[in-house]
């Protein structure tokens, strides 16, 4: 399958550099709220079993804002992988863990061997590929999975009134060099996972405030979370077993 996938989030990276400088770009590029969710992505992670001799695959990685507070967790190894070049050096140089291996994602593959992982996780990335690509990594992500593995992604879906907003916001947007945001169905995703034979061990809706937090959580627009807060995207859990 031909992809320009690099070629368009590089772009999208470059585009965000000309408008805002080269630091503010690398937190936006990921999305939003750097620092506040990638707090909560490594909580979702904790809330499904990880523990701190654990070894973590983060596929689209970015600029690190699940790598710097998971370094503050996880002892075990981590190995991070994304298409811009620009945000596996800035998620580096944030993470300051030489131990930790930031590295181009070499296609639809994932460069580790079989069954070394425990948790495989894809945050906001399959939002940014097509189908068949989504499926591919995740045949990747049951490869390098431990028996006891869990693989975690998130997803928008047409299900969810929260969602609307991203498919409006691409209408009106459709103007501007901006990445693919493909929606994904939950029919699709049993009907993955049946194929795939992994078991859907949860799926949480983008609004439900389950991700349990350590500490409370200060959103960029100020809102402080003190128990739960929930991502804004919906997330499935896989298990192998
Ligand atoms: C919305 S950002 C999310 C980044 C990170 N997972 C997080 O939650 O902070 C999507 C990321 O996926 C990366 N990406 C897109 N397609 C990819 C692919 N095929 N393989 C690896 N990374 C990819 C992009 O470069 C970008 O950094």
């Amino acid at each position: 399958m031909k992809s320009d996938l690099a070629k368009s989030y590089s772009s999208f990276v470059a585009s965000l550099k000309e408008r805002f400088g080269s630091q503010d770009a690398m937190r936006q590029a990921i999305g939003a709220e750097f620092d506040s969710f990638g707090v909560l992505e490594r909580q979702v992670l904790i809330q499904y079993g990880l523990r701190p001799d654990h070894y973590v695959i983060d596929v689209g990685c970015g600029s690190g804002r699940l790598a710097k507070p998971l370094s503050q967790y996880l002892q075990g190894p981590y190995l991070g992988i994304d298409l811009v070049p620009e945000l596996l050096d800035h998620a580096r140089e944030l993470v300051e863990r030489p131990d930790w291996r930031f590295e181009l994602a070499p296609g639809l593959t994932i460069p580790e061997k079989d069954g070394a992982a425990d948790f495989v996780c894809f945050f906001s990335v399959f939002t940014h590929l097509l189908h068949e690509q989504s499926y591919s990594y995740l045949l990747e992500a049951k490869r390098v999975l431990k028996p006891s593995g869990k693989i975690i992604f998130t997803f928008l879906e047409f299900a969810m009134a929260c969602h609307w907003d991203v498919f409006a916001a691409n209408l009106e947007e459709a103007h501007r060099e901006h990445p693919l945001n493909m929606f994904l169905s939950r029919d699709a995703v049993r009907t993955w996972a049946d194929h795939l034979r992994l078991r859907v061990e949860a799926i949480d809706d983008c609004d439900n405030p389950s991700v349990p937090l350590s500490e409370p959580l200060r959103l960029d627009d100020g809102r402080v979370f003190h128990d739960r807060a929930s991502l804004g995207q919906t997330i499935c859990v896989l298990a192998m077993n």
